[in-house]
């Protein structure tokens, strides 16, 4: 059974909507990457499964399954006890999220407190080991001092302390290292993947980086214009993308041998803007669609299955699929 299951979920502005109804699951321990350039709907997908959405968004529909409760529907009380116990939330920019005035150690300690039934001398335990476990040096030194003292990369160090003390099922992390140099980017999440493994936690990685996709996820979910283009685990899905959307973004750069390194285009060298199809009925990518043919103009794809695990939303690469299984003489799935 999967660990989170994302079921239709549509989330609107008053002037419009964000997210059209999407589906996908995160399985424990694994780590599911949630990709699109901005504004396409990461991170309002993310804060409607927190129930963390800003005051004007609305959930127009849809369910958020984890660990048999949706979370759209769930008490006050019982998000409570998720939010930090059972999934918790990195954001990109961690001053966000830290309280300016608290000591680093006291933020710790207040998230072991409030979850677990531990004393003021076990927390404060706890939270040097914690500081420890995530390469903050000196951390008997450290634990006292203020957010605004560590650098932008052990700020995220913290963030990630904050973020396992309760050994959640499960991390939400928005793009948590594009704020970061390259360098501590890659520290980062090697960080975040090690604890991963180590507690057996799942990752919901949102990026817009196809190169973190490839070296730290297990699956992808393409997102665009708040729909999902393409779902596939990460090896298929570099060998040999699907949707128009994601063969531009991979270019004409494919895999070196054992895909340890991919050259990606930046998601919006893409010509024209995700803006363009605001409003338009059919494919919401057609306007930039190198393969668009009319019948892309008239109602938006539904997500289609192409093989075990694969799925996309293109009338075309739908098409295509079916003449490569019948050229190589295998039934086509879906
Ligand atoms: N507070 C807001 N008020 C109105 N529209 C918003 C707000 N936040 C986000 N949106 C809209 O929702 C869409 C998705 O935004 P977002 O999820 O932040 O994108 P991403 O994280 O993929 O960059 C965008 O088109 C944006 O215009
Ligand atoms: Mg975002």
């Amino acid at each position: 059974m999967s660990l989170l299951d994302v079921q239709n979920l549509a989330i609107g502005f008053p002037h419009a909507v964000a997210v059209h109804g999407i589906s996908f699951h995160v399985d424990p321990g694994e780590t599911l990457a949630l990709v699109g350039e901005s504004g396409c709907g990461k991170s309002i997908t993310a804060f409607g499964i927190m129930r963390l959405l800003p005051p004007a968004a609305r959930i127009l529909g849809g369910r958020v399954m984890f660990g048999g409760t949706d979370l759209l529907t769930a008490s006050p009380r019982q998000l409570r006890d998720i939010r930090g116990k059972r999934i918790s939330l990195i954001l990109q920019e961690p001053m966000t999220s830290l309280n300016p005035v608290l000591t680093v150690g006291a933020q710790i300690a207040e998230v072991l407190r409030r979850h677990e039934d531990i004393s003021r001398a076990g927390a404060r335990a706890r939270t040097l080991e914690l500081l420890d476990l995530v390469g903050i040096p000196e951390p008997h030194r450290r634990a006292g001092d203020f957010p605004h003292s560590f650098s932008g990369g052990m700020r995220q160090r913290v963030m990630i302390a904050m973020a396992v003390a309760c050994q959640p099922q499960l991390i939400i992390a928005d793009e948590p290292t594009t704020a970061l140099d390259v360098t501590i980017q890659a520290q980062v999440l090697d960080l975040l993947d090690g604890l991963r493994r180590q507690f057996g936690m799942a990752v919901l990685l949102i990026t817009h980086d196809l190169g973190v996709v490839a070296q730290w996820a297990d699956r992808v979910t393409v997102m665009y214009a708040g729909r999902i283009a393409e779902q596939a685990p990460v090896r298929p899905f570099f060998a040999a993308p699907r949707h128009p959307y994601a063969r531009g973004l991979l270019g004409a750069s494919v895999g070196e041998a054992e895909g340890a390194h991919y050259t990606t285009r930046r998601l919006d060298e893409i010509p024209g803007s995700i803006a363009s199809a605001a409003g338009e009925p059919g494919c919401p990518f057609a306007p930039r669609c190198p393969d668009v043919i009319p019948a892309c103009r008239q109602a938006a794809p539904p997500l289609v299955s192409l093989a075990p695990g694969h799925q996309v939303a293109c009338i075309v690469a739908e098409a295509r699929n079916v003449i490569v299984a019948e050229a190589c003489d295998v039934p086509a799935i879906g």
